[in-house]
């Protein structure tokens, strides 16, 4: 059989992605944000980027098909975003998919999200070996999953206790007067400064904590810290190099994020990890990453970081999965789910 020609639409946020994939070949990915649009609001509004994606969906798609250089009836599947995310965002997107099922009469699949992020990594260096471990990022989810089977099986080892770790870089931008999203804003000027200048705390790594919450993550103490940190440094008109701050919280996400993944690599006994989410584009994460697993036997996986965030190529490549595993379709009358399980890759 040849590979899988599969159509992705991705909408959980405020990207509108359209990917076309042959198995683990990206044939197109073209994405329209609507980030631009959300910054003065300092967060992404959820009914200005359900109104985005419904003028960026056909003209996204119309861009794929033509940068792909497919014929839509040729297509074996189209997957589509059905969770988790902004419940009206998802909406545009599941919509438009269904649509195109129904009009090409090809079978519709509605994937997680979350394994999009995991699974974009096969477009890079191809199959992995299950089982696997994979470190998940992103704006709203932190997570450590075990996986046994991409297209089946995939456990959720820990997960964070409060706030995402890209929500906590956003939330410490807008504390330090940087714009939205604060990830890449923070990542540049981390580069700039010394990361070892304030030693911030690292959630849930004390012994007590260890014993509950090995495989599980806290950021919103790592926050109230930088806030009070700055706020005494003001207060006591201390002068300071804001580069600094961002380079020693930088440091503890990292530090927290990479010791509690490698652990669970040695603890299961599992010699590959993938990175994936929108935070894995960080530079001090990727790099200390590797260090760490190179230290410990461990082959990382990390995708290039144009795909580290939400994009439909992601969305696409598990559609292939999903259809070389001979998963059933979903049904044309599928809902989205805004909090889909990590544990459903598909509906
Ligand atoms: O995965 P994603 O695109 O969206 C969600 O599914 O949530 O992740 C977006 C998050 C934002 O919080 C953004 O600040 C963060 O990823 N991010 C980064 C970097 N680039 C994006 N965080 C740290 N360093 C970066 N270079
Ligand atoms: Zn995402």
């Amino acid at each position: 059989m040849t590979e899988p020609l599969v159509l992705g639409i991705e909408s959980s946020c405020d990207e509108t992605g359209v990917g076309i994939v042959r198995g683990n070949e990206m044939l197109a990915n073209e994405v329209a944000s609507s980030v631009e649009e959300h910054v003065r609001f300092g967060g992404v509004v959820p009914e200005i980027a359900s109104r985005a994606h419904l003028e960026a969906i056909v003209p996204t798609l119309n861009r794929a098909v033509e940068a792909a250089g497919v014929d839509l009836g040729d297509l074996d599947a189209i997957s589509v975003t059905a969770g988790p995310g902004l419940m009206g965002a998802l909406v545009v997107g599941l919509s438009a998919a269904k649509a195109l099922a129904y009009t090409l009469n090809k079978p519709l699949y509605g994937v997680n999200h979350l394994i999009g992020h995991v699974g974009v990594d096969l477009l890079d260096h191809g199959p992995i070996p299950e089982p696997c471990m994979a470190l998940l990022v992103s704006g709203g989810h932190t997570n450590i999953l075990k996986i046994d089977k991409l297209a089946t099986t995939v456990t959720e080892l820990g997960t964070t206790i409060d706030d995402a770790a890209g929500e906590a870089y956003d939330k410490v931008a807008r504390l330090l007067g940087m714009p939205y999203p604060g990830g890449p804003v923070i990542d540049k000027a981390a580069q700039q400064g010394n990361p070892k200048a304030i030693r911030f705390p690292r959630g849930l790594s004390a012994k007590h904590d260890l014993e509950r919450h090995r495989f599980d993550f806290s950021f919103s103490g790592l926050k109230t810290a930088v806030s009070r940190w700055v706020e005494v440094a003001r207060r006591d008109q201390v002068v300071y190099d804001v580069n600094d701050v961002a380079a020693s919280f930088q440091e503890a996400v990292a530090d927290v994020l990479t010791a509690k993944a490698v652990d669970a690599c040695l603890h299961f006994e599992v010699h590959t990890l993938l990175l994936g989410g929108g935070v894995a584009a960080n530079s001090r994460l990727r790099g200390l990453l590797e260090e760490r697993c190179e230290a410990n036997g461990i082959t990382l996986r990390r995708p290039r970081p144009g795909l580290c965030t939400d994009n439909g190529a992601m969305i696409a490549v598990v559609g292939s999965e999903l259809v070389r595993a001979g998963v059933r379709p979903s049904s044309l009358d599928i809902g989205a789910d805004s909090a889909m399980p990590l544990s459903q890759i598909s509906m």
